[in-house]
């Protein structure tokens, strides 16, 4: 069983982790007694992702006490890549039999034979070359969308972000090793790939001859069967225009971009280490709503940083009104251990913290709502993914713009594209009807 916790990274790594055991003959399983192997992988971007870990721990550690069952516990991920949350564990938690770091996951039969030899808790947080890693493979959760990593690391050290330490030095890899698994993809029915980086505008900066991102795109646009394009995430200081163009030159990059912002203050960019005004951002936003299509926006925003004052909060609330994102994912700043941000004076009480992300909230629904309202009547493509979590009677899938949308259908419209009208709308999600052909 792997739990899996934190960002798209991590859930390519677990169907990575997936495979490895699958190959030595387990089998995914969803139920906690029944399993022979328990993997955590883990998330450290905020205190609260940390937390998480040590509950679960405590709980498994109560059901196998009570049921008197026995198992291999494994841990992994961002947290692990922290020295002080890996050595507490260490000592707290000797029943942990095995800890790997993020980079470590392609030796992890070694690790497992190392335990079953010698019963003693084994510790790796190398880094594994990338030629071992591009040998291993993936159970996909789903058949017809896939995430591709085209990059790992990061080398941006936002001041307040734990990432660049959990995560290593940014790397991309060959464009003809992305390429052949997509194509593989494609083969095995896969329809959608989102390509995978902290900061995918940087990819190819490693590689030689380097290569460009957008170049990237185009050639990924080029394989027969690939039907949609999607990558996560662009740094807005790298986000060049010819990629923006690109929305316009190639039909399977998918209308929706997703833009991280963090602030509106300059003085609090400038502190985070953004790299880009409020200013420059505008521009790029401008430039895109330029463009021949529409492209849906979202974006991350990070409120109570380290002597954010009320004027600089406005700064953002602004910004937010005046892009009109059509959704944005909003946090409480979280002191990370060891990154500069969390030496910062002024340090913003909770209350604040609080009260300010209520505030956002409330403003970003307003305009999610008046810009999902624009979709009423439309008839949009969806790739339905599956049975709606909210609603037994009721399918959903992702419209191109990456909207959420629920609707009546059938099992075998799974992974398929299909018409959806829309007939009601909500902040975060849409409810339409099939368009039989
Ligand atoms: N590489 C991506 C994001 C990685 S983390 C990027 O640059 O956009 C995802 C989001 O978590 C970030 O965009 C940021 O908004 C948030 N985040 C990161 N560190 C945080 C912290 N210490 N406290 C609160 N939010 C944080
Ligand atoms: Fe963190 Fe910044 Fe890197 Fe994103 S770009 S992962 S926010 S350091
Ligand atoms: Fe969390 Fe690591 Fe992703 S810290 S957000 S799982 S890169």
């Amino acid at each position: 069983m792997i739990k899996t916790y934190g960002c798209q990274m991590n859930e390519r790594d677990s169907e990575s982790i997936s495979w490895i055991l699958s190959n030595l003959g387990f089998v995914e399983t969803d139920d906690m007694i029944e399993s022979d192997i328990v993997i955590f992988n883990t998330c450290a971007v905020r205190q609260n992702a940390e937390n998480k870990l040590l509950g679960n721990l405590g709980d498994l550690k109560h059901l196998m006490e009570a049921n008197n069952l026995k198992k291999i516990i494994m841990v992994c991920g961002c947290v692990m890549e922290i020295d002080s949350s890996r050595e507490f564990l260490e000592e707290k938690f000797k029943h942990v039999d095995i800890i790997f770091g993020t980079n470590s996951i392609a030796i992890l039969e070694d690790l497992l034979e190392e335990h079953l030899s010698t019963k003693k808790q084994v510790i790796n947080i190398d880094q594994i070359n990338l030629k071992t890693r591009e040998k291993i493979g993936q159970n996909r959760r789903y058949n017809f969308k896939s995430y591709v990593n085209i990059m790992y690391g990061c080398d941006n050290f936002c001041t307040y972000c734990i990432v660049p330490y959990t995560r290593g030095r940014e790397v991309s890899r060959e464009a003809k090793d992305i390429i052949a698994e997509i194509k593989h993809l494609v083969d095995g029915g896969v329809k959608e790939v989102t390509l995978l980086g902290q900061n995918v505008n940087s990819y190819g900066k490693t590689l030689d001859p380097k290569i460009l991102f957008t170049d990237l795109i185009y050639k990924i646009a080029d394989i027969d069967g690939l039907e949609r394009i999607r990558f996560m995430t662009s740094h807005p200081k790298d986000i060049s225009k010819e990629l923006i163009y690109a929305f316009d030159e190639i039909d399977k990059l998918m209308p929706f971009l997703h833009i991280p912002v963090q602030s509106g203050s300059n003085r609090i960019l400038k502190l985070m280490n953004r790299k880009y005004t409020r200013e420059d951002y505008l521009e790029k936003i401008e430039l895109i709503k330029s463009l021949k299509r529409d492209i849906a926006l979202s974006t991350d925003i990070i409120v109570g940083f380290p002597d954010e004052s009320d004027r600089d909060f406005e700064d953002t609330i602004d910004l937010v009104k005046t892009v009109g994102y059509d959704q944005a994912f909003t946090f409480i700043y979280s002191i990370r251990p060891g990154t500069l941000a969390a030496k910062m004076e002024n340090q913003i009480p909770d209350d604040i913290k609080n009260a300010r992300l209520q505030k956002l909230i409330e403003v970003q629904n307003d305009i999610s709502l008046e810009k999902n309202k624009m979709y009423l009547g439309k008839t949009l493509n969806v790739l339905v993914e599956g049975k709606s979590q909210k609603d037994e009677n009721f399918y959903s899938g992702r419209s191109e713009e990456f909207k959420l949308v629920n609707f009546k259908a059938n099992e075998e419209d799974i992974g398929n594209i299909i018409k959806v009208i829309i007939n009601d709308v909500k902040s975060f999600s849409m409810n339409g009807e099939k368009v039989e052909d």
